[in-house]
């Protein structure tokens, strides 16, 4: 997909600020850090339209990014950041469940992994919950470029079996070296 115009649209607190009407969204899923607000400036080819950081937590809100006026990019905040309060933790965990719950426009979830380590406690978690909603999704393991080239099939095959996927897609992926996106975007495309 060519991306002529994304912005953003909204950074939403509660469901009554989620965007009206019903454009497709596809949404970011992912422990804290682990790219997915750089998965979305590196798929939009922009710098910095999604803020990004090296410190965890960055992300606090629901973030809606317009793509073209054909469907939102919904970057939501990370889980499982130790350094978050547990105040923020209960926070953050509401703002994902209250979103998925009303899944109303939600067309994917995309679930990313870090391709360099087993799936955490919280990333199990957080798949099981996926699997609850019965919305289709696709897992990534992103920071591809943290590894060396060869080793990209059998770690990716590696999170696949931890998780149990049989039925559904799992993709490298790396926001830094942009890299594998011609993937990502064809599979994305099934579900617009
Ligand atoms: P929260 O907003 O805290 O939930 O984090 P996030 O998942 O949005 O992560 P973010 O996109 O802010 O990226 C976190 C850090 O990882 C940043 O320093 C990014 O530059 C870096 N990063 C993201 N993707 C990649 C990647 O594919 N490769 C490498 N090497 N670094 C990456
Ligand atoms: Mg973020």
């Amino acid at each position: 997909m060519i991306v002529k115009n994304p912005r953003f649209e909204i950074s939403a607190v509660s469901k009554k600020q989620y965007p009206k009407g019903n454009l497709p969204e596809i949404v970011l899923v992912g422990k804290s850090n682990v790219g997915k607000s750089s998965f979305v400036n590196t798929m939009i080819n922009r710098k910095n339209l999604a803020r990004t950081s090296n410190t965890p937590g960055k992300t606090r809100q629901i973030n809606f990014y317009n793509i073209d006026d054909k469907f939102y990019f919904v970057d939501l905040p990370g889980y499982g950041f130790s350094k978050m309060s547990k105040k923020e933790k209960v926070i953050s965990g509401r703002y994902i469940e209250e979103y998925l719950e009303q899944g109303k426009n939600v067309r994917l979830i995309v679930l990313l992994l870090d391709i360099r380590h087993k799936p955490t406690e919280d990333d199990m978690l957080m798949y099981d919950y996926i699997l609850r909603t019965n919305l289709p999704f696709i897992v990534l393991t992103n920071k591809a470029d943290k590894i060396a080239i060869t080793k990209v099939d059998v770690e990716v095959e590696r999170i696949k079996q931890t998780l149990g996927i049989s039925f559904s897609t799992i993709l490298p992926f790396s926001a830094e070296r942009k890299i594998y996106i011609d993937n990502v975007w064809e599979e994305l495309e099934k579900f617009l």
